[in-house]
């Protein structure tokens, strides 16, 4: 089967959004704009994480001006609203845009969620997890019934949505991002696509392996994702290059804070991340590549996915095919800026890949 390639939409994107300076004023036009490019440029949809900007509206106006084609994948915490209440809004959704959403879930952190009034450490936050995604699920499928678990308990779910008919079958899709042995669990046993950062291809081999087991275990199999952002130039000298750059226009403000209090995040997933640079920040990117092309530097200063692969068209094509080769068949690109990087990407690396628009 060919894979898969979806975009980045995030309203404070630029250059380098993580200063202000690199950042470009957030405008729904412009977002359009994006959206609208990466709809024609032969991506299938793209990924809308949890940001300063929620994601319902920004996912509703983007669907709003897009083609069928174009799926959002839009990041959920589980938790912070009703069950029946979000299965209300993802189906009113589908049902206006023509049945294009995706759900990521999101499992957050502990420091983060407290804001929200949810005080559940890491595992805790997983079985709530489980529960509530289970209930989503039914829900989105349009079934009715009662449910009484150890978190919700809820009578007569889905009486009032009826008239709401799901468009998507079974249900809609969840994908997921998380790499802790709580997480994998919950991942084997309720979601569709399995995402993760870019990791070395032996680590991440190893984890895909577990994640398969543990699925073939509760009967089922997922697809799986990576989630890259891509430095790729004409040469691979001019990439580095790129890759110091962004080094260089870091402040040291946006290295403390990414390299203090992010460093203590209980998420599994970002402490891979950060054993590929252990906070050290080098003189020249590429004293971080911890395999051909691979590069975790982008965690010194960004926060979610620090991993990018950098190269020439040629490099990075092979690197996207040697994650290919262990299963992976979606992958969710991004470069900065996200316009521009969308064309860059979708006229040299997506056409290497035999993708077609
Ligand atoms: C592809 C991907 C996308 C993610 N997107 C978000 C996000 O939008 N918001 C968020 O709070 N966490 C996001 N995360 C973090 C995970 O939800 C999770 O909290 C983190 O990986 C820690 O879980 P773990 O300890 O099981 O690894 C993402 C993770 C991955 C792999």
């Amino acid at each position: 089967m060919a894979s898969e390639f979806l975009w980045y939409v995030i309203p404070r994107e630029g250059a380098y959004p993580w200063e202000p300076e690199g950042r470009r004023p957030v405008d729904l036009g412009y977002l359009r704009q994006l959206a609208g490019a990466v709809d024609r440029l032969g991506f299938s949809g793209a990924l809308l994480a949890t940001d300063l900007y929620d994601v319902w509206p920004l996912g509703s106006a983007l669907a709003a001006s897009t083609s069928p084609r174009f799926k959002p994948l839009l990041a959920v915490h589980p938790g912070l609203i009703s069950p029946t209440l979000l299965a209300k809004t993802a189906l009113t959704f589908d049902a206006l845009f023509g049945g294009r959403l995706r759900f990521n879930v999101v499992n957050g952190s502990t420091r983060a969620l407290k804001e929200y009034g949810l005080h559940l450490e890491h595992d805790e936050r997983y079985a709530l997890s489980a529960e509530y995604w289970s209930i989503v699920k039914r829900l989105t499928a349009g079934e009715v019934f009662d449910h009484h678990g150890r978190f919700y308990r809820l009578e007569n779910a889905g009486a009032s949505l009826r008239e709401l008919t799901p468009v998507q079958e079974p249900y809609i899709p969840l994908w997921f991002g998380g790499s802790s042995p709580a997480g994998i669990e919950m991942a084997a046993e309720q979601v569709d696509v399995y995402l993760t950062w870019a990791e070395p291809p032996h680590l991440l081999k190893e984890k895909l392996d577990r994640v398969r087991e543990r699925a073939a275990a509760h009967g089922r199999r997922l697809r799986f994702g990576l989630r890259v952002h891509l430095i790729v130039r004409d040469t691979e000298d001019e990439a580095w290059a790129a890759a110091d750059r962004l080094l260089r226009v870091t402040s040291e403000a946006t290295y403390a804070r990414q390299l203090g209090a992010k460093a203590a995040e209980d998420g599994v997933g970002w402490q891979r991340q950060f054993g590929g640079h252990g906070g050290r920040v080098p003189d020249r990117a590429r004293e971080l590549e911890e395999h051909p092309n691979l590069w975790p530097g982008m965690s010194l200063f960004r926060p979610g996915p620090g991993t990018a692969v950098v190269g020439s068209t040629a490099q990075v094509t092979d690197r996207l095919r040697e994650y290919e080769s262990l299963g992976i068949d979606t992958f969710i690109l991004s470069g900065n800026p996200l316009l521009e990087e969308a064309y860059r990407v979708a006229e040299t690396v997506l056409p290497a890949l035999g993708v077609r628009v």
